[in-house]
């Protein structure tokens, strides 16, 4: 008998780590890596959209990588810069919607008029949505959301916060998936993925493919996901 297809995850979070070291074993300056980084998450934008995904959240550019070299930090700017007028009209093709998630406060006004209009062209499109976390850390959503409530005058409950975090707009990720071989969070989606299931790849970045991506979500099939019930609550459930 033909083994039944897995279960696609709804919504799939990647911490697209290893750009720098797929660059140094090539003896190439780190933002070489980060070009090739780009074309990585093209191809996993193509294979989602594809296996019917239907929100892709990537991190991109954390609150604390402002903390790297200078000319690290202005190369990935200008990255974001170019990859945004290039890709834009080929999201627009695809169907995908595109956010950005993050403290834009921290960016030029260049880059965020420029966000806004990339946001603005693709807002019509529903074949899957794309979540660019950039300027992105976990606190910092947690302390935002915090804030607008407050300022709101209303009480601070989880369901109060969760609608004013960046992600509000989407379920919470199913799996969340890292590459690169760190297995740490690293200021990632701290209050969304308190129920995702966690996949550590050691591939690097820009050597993740559509190969790897159907291993991932093979073991998110092979995984039991409890809520925090019994193996046995959630069989009778299945039973009906
Ligand atoms: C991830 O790759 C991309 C960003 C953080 C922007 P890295 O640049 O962290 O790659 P490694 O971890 O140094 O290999
Ligand atoms: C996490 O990777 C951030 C992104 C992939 C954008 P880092 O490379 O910055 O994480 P650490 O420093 O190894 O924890
Ligand atoms: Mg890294």
């Amino acid at each position: 008998m033909a083994k039944a297809a897995p279960s696609i995850p709804h919504h799939i979070a990647i911490v697209m780590d290893g750009n720098g070291r797929w660059a140094k074993r090539r003896l190439m300056p780190r933002i070489a890596g980060h070009r090739q980084g780009v074309e990585s998450l093209r191809r996993c934008i193509r294979a989602c959209v594809e296996r019917g995904v239907a929100v892709l959240t990537v991190f991109a550019f954390s609150s604390e990588n402002w903390n790297r070299p200078e000319d690290e930090v202005s190369g990935l700017m200008e990255l974001l810069g170019k990859a945004l007028a290039r890709e834009v009209p080929e999201l627009q093709k695809g169907g995908i919607r595109l956010h950005f998630v993050g403290d834009r406060q921290g960016l030029s006004e260049g880059m965020r008029q420029g966000l806004a209009q990339a946001e603005a062209q693709t807002a019509d499109n529903r074949r899957m949505v794309l979540n660019v976390c950039f300027n992105y850390g976990g606190r910092w959503d947690i302390a935002q959301a915090a804030a607008r409530v407050a300022a709101r005058g209303e009480p601070i409950t989880e369901a109060a916060l969760d609608r004013a975090m960046a992600l509000a707009h989407v379920p919470d990720p199913d799996l969340l998936i890292r590459t690169g071989g760190e297995q740490r969070i690293s200021n990632f989606l701290l209050w969304q993925c308190a129920y995702s299931e966690l996949y550590f790849s050691h591939r690097l970045w820009p050597d993740f493919d559509a190969a790897a991506l159907d291993e991932a979500i093979a073991a998110f099939d092979a995984r039991e996901r409890r809520f925090g019930q019994t193996s046995e609550q959630l069989a009778r459930q299945a039973a009906g």
